[in-house]
């Protein structure tokens, strides 16, 4: 692709290009890609409503620019490797034509199964390459697809069809984790208790586990393709038609659907592929996250598929059946740019170098970090062990929301330093601002990370809430979009995300919002009050610390801290477990009622030496006691 930048002052030149001339810029990113018509303004906006469209009255489908685009010059080219759970199965390749016939013959197969343009339709899957071809038939026929992390329990994902009253489940009988088999489909049985809107689930065997299937509702997936055409004509879409929906979590109790559209998520994943990871046809591309974050949607399915790339897609974990599996996959597949999050790299350097000794790395050419800060320790583990020192790191800062990667080196072209995320791509204009709104300009400043300009992938919408959209992100400072991080831009204008200055805990790499895992908690029908905050944790990033009042009656505090985990993971699921609970007959309070959490922070964080003035809670004694039971 001709927009691709190979050199530090190319950066710097298009970076320029962008901020003077962004409709000139962005056209031209664009114009290498198959719009059915072409648009008639690049972008139109305004950070108020907010209002941001991208490429307006634009017509395309996303998956004619990954597979007939592709088709006539590497239709024989592996599009997906997969490497299954267990090292004995064989993995399977799925050309560039083998993935056409497959999202051809699902679109066909949904259509016949009521599934029309706007429809929304939930995918609740294991790691296995139906779960893109799903994606990917859904915006082949214009349904908009929510994938939902298959660790998530019956009741967030009730609540997430809930929301965008879906019609459609596609799901699996069960799921490959390490040693366990996951049951898939009983999770979507009891979930589909508490909701009305679903007609149809279409479900792949994989595990071969025994499942329920309901007359009428529930298809195998095999039986409901059998005999179906490969060929499908695409859907027409806008440019601002939705592509898709994925919840993510925010300071409130209810995670919000963040809404992504057609037109700029397909130019932005490509062009941030592309640039960040220095693709070259030919590679082997593997990021090792799961398709139910955003990382799965943008750079395992849309970008490397839209640049042409072959991404390797793992069903399994990390540390099975040893913790050198990462890197017997880097080997066994050649993979040449590989993308994962700090707490994978934390996890597995707790094993040592051993594991890593067997195998050869010497494909390896970028690798890749994203989802949390990364420390310098691990930082340094990464580059010398991983990447043998010869492999540029990506550290990648972005958001569900950003839907693509915003500030980032390019691999081999912007000089990177430990824990930098370093400099935002082109298209991306940041702000630092202070508390009270001003814009600190200059180096050597720390404050609120906000972007003052759109980009093509931004969120548009929170669905079925657009006001809440407008209240999370571009209300907290006028006429900005604001990310909910804390960022320094240091001496040399570098850039160092600090992590989350709101209520967001970022659990190995995961969102989850203090409030969501309070209500949780609070279903406990022994818990009073409850109140979650995040504190250090050496392999997660960050862990969750609860403090709660409860009624102890008849219970001994283990067994009910035991429980209240349990009940955490059936409402949430296990990643919203708290690492610790500490039983308390009070919390921290201002008179007003509000609960000091900046206190319960410092607590977690061992940090007491400097409490600040708490004698104008209305409680203060409770401070002290709280701090002997941390102990
Ligand atoms: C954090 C994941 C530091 C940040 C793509 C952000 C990071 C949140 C980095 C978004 C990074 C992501 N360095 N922090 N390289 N990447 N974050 O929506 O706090 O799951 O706001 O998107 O993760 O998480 P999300």
């Amino acid at each position: 692709m001709s927009n691709k930048i190979q050199t530090l002052s190319g950066y710097i030149h298009e970076y320029a290009k962008s901020v003077q001339n962004p409709d000139l810029f962005w056209s031209r990113v664009a114009d290498s890609f198959f719009w059915q018509k072409r648009w008639d303004k690049v972008v139109e906006w305004n950070f108020d409503d907010p209002d941001v469209k991208w490429f307006t009255n634009a017509k395309l489908n996303i998956t004619e620019n990954i597979l007939e685009r592709h088709l006539f010059i590497m239709g024989d080219k592996p599009a997906i490797i997969w490497e299954p759970n267990d090292p004995e199965e064989a993995s399977r390749t799925i050309t560039y034509s083998e993935l056409h016939k497959m999202v051809c013959q699902f679109a066909n197969t949904m259509k016949a199964q009521g599934i029309q343009k706007g429809d929304r339709v939930i995918i609740y899957m294991p790691m296995v390459p139906e779960a893109a071809v799903a994606m990917l038939a859904c915006a082949r026929i214009g349904a908009v697809h929510s994938v939902v992390f298959a660790g998530f329990s019956a009741t967030s994902l009730a609540d997430r069809i809930n929301d965008c009253e879906a019609k459609m489940v596609l799901t699996a009988d069960g799921n490959f984790r390490g040693t366990k088999k996951i049951p898939v489909k009983a999770v979507v049985d009891e979930a589909l208790e508490k909701t009305t809107t679903i007609e149809k689930t279409i479900v792949l065997k994989r595990t071969g586990l025994d499942v329920t299937m309901q007359e009428g509702r529930d298809i195998w997936w095999h039986e409901a393709i059998e005999g179906v055409s490969t060929e499908n004509k695409a859907e027409i879409m806008d440019s601002e038609d939705m592509l898709f929906i994925l919840y993510t979590s925010g300071s409130t109790g209810q995670p919000k659907g963040v809404v992504h559209t057609c037109g700029g998520y397909m130019v932005y994943t490509n062009y941030t592929f592309q640039n960040v990871f220095q693709y070259s046809q030919g590679d082997v591309y593997w990021c090792s996250a799961d398709i139910g974050w955003i990382t799965g949607h943008s750079y395992i399915v849309y970008g490397p598929l839209l640049a042409g790339a072959t991404t390797v897609m793992f069903e399994g974990v990390p540390t099975y059946p040893d913790p050198g599996r990462f890197w017997a996959i880097c080997d066994k597949h050649k993979v040449n740019q590989f993308y994962t999050a700090p707490t994978a790299i934390r996890a597995l350097q707790a094993y040592g170098t051993e594991p890593i000794g067997p195998y050869k790395l010497d494909t390896l050419k970028v690798i890749g970090s994203v989802g949390e800060p990364i420390n310098e320790e691990a930082w340094h583990w990464y580059h010398d062990h991983v990447g043998k020192g010869k492999c540029p790191i990506v550290d990648t800062w972005w958001q569900t929301e950003t839907g693509g990667m915003m500030i980032s080196p390019i691999a081999g072209v912007t000089p990177t330093k430990p824990s930098y995320a370093t400099l935002p791509l082109p298209g991306i204009q940041l702000a630092i601002l202070d508390n009270d709104g001003k814009e600190l300009t200059g180096n050597s400043v720390e404050g609120n990370l906000c972007i003052k300009y759109p980009w093509p992938a931004m969120i548009r919408t929170t669905y079925g809430d657009h006001k809440r959209c407008q209240q999370t992100y571009f209300s907290s400072f006028k006429g900005y979009y604001f990310t909910g991080d804390g960022v320094k831009r240091d001496e040399d204008g570098y850039y160092r995300i600090l992590g989350r200055v709101d209520d967001v805990i970022n659990v190995s790499g995961h969102r989850m919002g203090t409030a969501e895992v309070e209500n949780a908690i609070n279903e406990h029908p022994k818990v009073v009050e409850s109140a979650v905050v995040g504190y250090p944790h050496d392999i997660k990033g960050q862990g969750i610390y609860a403090y709660v009042i409860c009624d102890m009656e008849g219970r001994s505090e283990e067994n009910l801290t035991s429980e209240i985990r349990q009940s955490v993971t059936k409402i949430i699921g296990p990643i919203a477990k708290p690492d610790k609970i500490q039983i308390v007959s009070g919390l921290p309070k201002t008179r007003s009622g509000k609960i000091m959490r900046r206190i319960l922070r410092k607590i977690a964080t061992k940090e007491v030496s400097n409490m600040g003035d708490t004698s104008t809670l209305l409680n203060p004694e409770i401070v002290e006691e709280i701090m002997e039971g941390a102990k």
